[in-house]
């Protein structure tokens, strides 16, 4: 037995499954779990001492890689100083006015500590601030795992329920909850247009899809959501908690130029530790207590820890150049493995560093395309990547993220892996 296979038997005891999120389980790829060590750069090493090319990123959390030095150095000096107060503190402020600054569509916003409290929260936001009950999701977006949005929702939850609801969640929970079409512009409009509108709170939407896989918003989609929103007197709501700070400093709204009236964080702006937040126009976010009467709270939100190596992480995502350096890193890895996918039917959907390579397919809009992946074949894949020291995520329908440290000559290796398995067949 190996010493992750020991670890995971012990923890499969006292955790459920032996993992602390179901995808972390390996099932969809029938392998035993690795175990993770520690991290480095774009590298990971398990607890048997084997090495692998990261491009999970804790789930896009690492743009720039693992134990970044500054990010390090930046909690290490907060923890000496103290790790929890909750107790108001200066940081979280300034890390509050970095984002505000840098998204102009947020003009205040509130931490939690992790993606699913901020997209309940920016629902409950809503209802509180429209007055109005239902909600709007697309069908594939998975919004964190609160009983209002478990319904419909993306790769992990597919993969565990075809109808994509979990058990435990009462009908009522998710009784006002609609779910359409991504990208179907005529769907959508006919909704809002045929007396549903002024009954929706909001429409919430992951303006680039990365949980069923990266699909991109057709031309039009975005608009389209932000007039008919703004007709029927709905709040649009961009989960931007895997795109924020990752396709562009502005995050995907800078990227299509399309404001929304609140969004949600994650991953990035807690720089490795559990942060994220819910932001948006002042007088929307006013509902909140204790000003408003829309009550939201908790004991670790804005954690000093997190705030730090949030705050370090973001300002060295201004640096001049550095989106146009991770594109030009993503690039380097993407565009020999779709030369290759030519002959194959596959196909590499991305946006800046975030992408997914989808078998079976040559296109993916929406979560009705996901039925032909070759699920055999992403296995195989998966398992041939693994043995060689890559690791992607263990699912088919996932985004690979690409970090500031991911050296030229991994990318390269990871390139040449790839075109060669795809050229021998898997
Ligand atoms: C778009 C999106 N929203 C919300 C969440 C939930 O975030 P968390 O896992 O931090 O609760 C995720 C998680 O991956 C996500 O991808």
């Amino acid at each position: 037995m190996t010493i992750s296979e020991m670890i995971f038997a012990d923890a499969c005891k006292v955790i459920p499954g032996g993992v602390n999120s179901p995808v972390r389980s390996f099932q969809a790829v029938g392998m035993q779990p690795m175990i993770v060590a520690s991290g480095s750069g774009d590298l990971i090493c398990d607890v048997d001492g084997r090495e692998f090319i990261d491009y999970c990123g804790s789930w896009g959390q690492l743009i720039l890689g693992h134990a970044e030095p500054r990010v390090v150095r930046a909690t290490q000096q907060q923890i000496e100083k103290g790790s929890s107060f909750g107790i108001a503190t200066k940081i979280e402020g300034e890390l509050a006015r970095k984002i505000v600054e840098l998204i102009p569509s947020v003009e205040k916003l509130r931490f939690v500590s992790s993606g699913t409290e901020a997209t309940m929260t920016a629902l409950r936001i809503a209802r509180g601030y429209t007055g109005r009950q239902k909600i709007v999701k697309f069908i594939g977006h998975y919004h964190g795992h609160s009983d209002s949005l478990l319904v419909q929702a993306g790769s992990g939850v597919s993969a565990l329920n075809v109808e994509a609801t979990s058990k435990g969640v009462n009908a009522s929970a998710i009784a006002d909850t609609i779910c359409l079409p991504f990208n179907d512009i005529g769907a959508v409009r006919s909704f809002l247009r045929s007396g549903n509108g002024e009954k929706i709170a909001a429409v919430i939407v992951e303006p680039i899809a990365g949980n069923m896989g990266v699909v991109l918003p057709e031309k039009g989609f975005l608009e389209m959501l932000r007039e008919e929103t703004a007709l029927a007197g709905a709040l649009l709501i961009f989960d931007e908690v895997i795109t924020g700070f990752r396709v562009a400093l502005g995050g995907a709204q800078g990227f299509f130029g399309i404001d929304p009236d609140m969004t949600c964080f994650g991953k990035i702006i807690g720089g490795g530790f559990p942060a994220a937040a819910v932001g948006g126009k002042a007088k929307i976010m006013d509902v909140l207590a204790p000003i408003g009467q829309v009550y939201q709270a908790g004991t670790l939100s804005g954690n000093p820890v997190a705030m730090c190596a949030g705050l370090e992480t973001l300002r060295q995502l201004e640096v001049e150049g550095f989106y146009q350096r991770l594109e030009e890193k993503t690039k380097r890895l993407v565009l020999p493995i779709e030369k290759a996918l030519e002959k194959i039917p596959g196909c590499i959907q991305r946006c800046g560093s975030m992408f997914t390579l989808f078998f079976g397919v040559k296109q993916v809009r929406n979560k009705e395309d996901l039925k032909s992946i070759d699920e055999a074949k992403f296995r195989r894949f998966f398992k041939a990547l693994f043995e060689r020291g890559i690791y992607i995520p263990p699912a088919s329908s996932e985004a690979w993220f690409v970090s500031a440290a991911h050296t030229d000559e991994r990318l390269d290796f990871t390139a040449n892996v790839i075109c060669s398995l795809l050229r021998d067949g898997i």
